[in-house]
């Protein structure tokens, strides 16, 4: 049995997690830091690293406390290493170091969004792997073949904004406030996905990559057309701002759904997985569901506790690549780029 010390600062949430052998979450502590970023509309680097900072001390011990483990007990520190805000990274980088430094155990860097990709797994009896992966978060949309924890192939991207940014652009727009996500889908809750017919960018027939800024400024338009170039907010009905957020969120997920069957096609996997913050998204999970269910393929949702950023996902995959022997040393550098 492997108990590993998860620590996640990549962008606005500081988290710290406990988890044995890459699936018994025994803690995860979550920091959100939505209070500090929201009068700005989006995150500010410079106080989330400070944020961080002042927040990370606790949160560890908290994990820890919650966890019932000791620096004795722990058998590695997991950190994220990129992708991210790399002041916001530095500063979970470095406790990671300075921890692993100062208690003898191994370090080990993880990737964000191949955390997300493993999430899936989390607290499951037995692994879902090998599986076609789809990732939305706020600062990726990807397609991954996922042949086990540490082997995965990236099999397509967004080209411009994420699903995630998109679902904040167009809160933005329909003057939800920050962050749009969970705001987008309330509204939509009330609306008619039909409503309004936005663009489905599909790119070249068989790409698996993903373009999600036609959709977004589909929706300033439509919103501006009503009018003048500013205001065209005001003269919208509630109704009418409910439909445009249902149809948004429909154009993104049917658009999601379509290229996650395509690479289940091109891979042959009979597996689905689905992770990241956007994966919170009821409608979306309910649409992969049924397409997977009408193809007779197996579909995991990572739970909602670990779709948006948190350090059990961190912990979980770096319990896989300590077993693979990829450790890292105290010169472990943050990285905005993913793998
Ligand atoms: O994975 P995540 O927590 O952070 C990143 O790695 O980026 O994803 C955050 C993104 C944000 O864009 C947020 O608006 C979106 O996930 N999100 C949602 C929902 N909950 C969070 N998008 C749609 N529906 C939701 N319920
Ligand atoms: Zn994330």
């Amino acid at each position: 049995m492997s108990t590993i010390l998860g620590i996640e600062t990549s962008c606005d949430e500081t988290s710290a997690g406990v988890v044995e052998d890459g699936v018994r979450v025994l803690s995860n502590v979550v920091a959100s830091q939505v209070d500090l970023h929201a009068k700005y509309g989006g995150v500010v680097p410079e106080i989330a690293s400070r944020a961080h900072i002042e927040r990370l001390d606790s949160v560890i011990e908290e994990a820890m406390a919650v966890a019932g483990v000791t620096q004795e007990t722990i058998d590695a520190i997991a950190v994220t290493n990129r992708p991210g805000l790399v002041g916001a990274l530095l500063i979970g980088v470095t406790a990671a170091k300075t921890l692993s430094w100062a208690w003898g155990k191994p370090l080990v860097g993880v990737d964000h969004i191949r955390a997300h990709a493993y999430s899936a797994a989390i607290e499951m009896d037995a692994p879902p792997w090998p599986a076609v992966g789809l990732i939305v978060s706020g600062g990726h949309t990807s397609l991954f073949r996922i042949a086990s924890p540490t082997s995965i192939e990236l099999l397509g991207a967004t080209t411009d904004d994420a699903a995630g940014e998109a679902f904040d652009k167009v809160a933005t727009i329909l003057g939800l406030g920050y962050p749009g996500g969970p705001l987008v889908e309330k509204l939509a809750r009330d609306g008619d996905p039909k409503a309004v017919d936005f663009p489905r960018t599909m790119l070249a027939h068989d790409s698996l990559d993903f373009s999600f800024s036609g959709v977004k400024t589909a929706v300033l338009y439509h919103v501006h057309g009503h009018g003048r170039t500013s205001g065209g907010l005001e003269r919208l009905a509630p109704r009418e701002l409910a439909d445009i957020a249902a149809s948004f969120q429909q154009a993104v997920i049917d658009v999601l759904v379509r290229k996650t069957m395509l690479a289940v096609a091109r891979t042959g996997l009979r597996t689905v997985v689905l992770g990241g913050g956007v994966a919170a998204n009821t409608t979306l999970r309910s649409a992969l569901a049924a397409a997977c269910a009408e193809r007779k393929l197996a579909f995991h949702a990572a739970k909602t506790a670990y779709c948006t950023d948190n350090a059990a996902m961190i912990a979980a995959l770096g319990y896989h690549q300590l077993q693979a022997g990829d450790t890292a040393g105290l010169d472990l550098d943050a990285y905005a780029s993913a793998l």
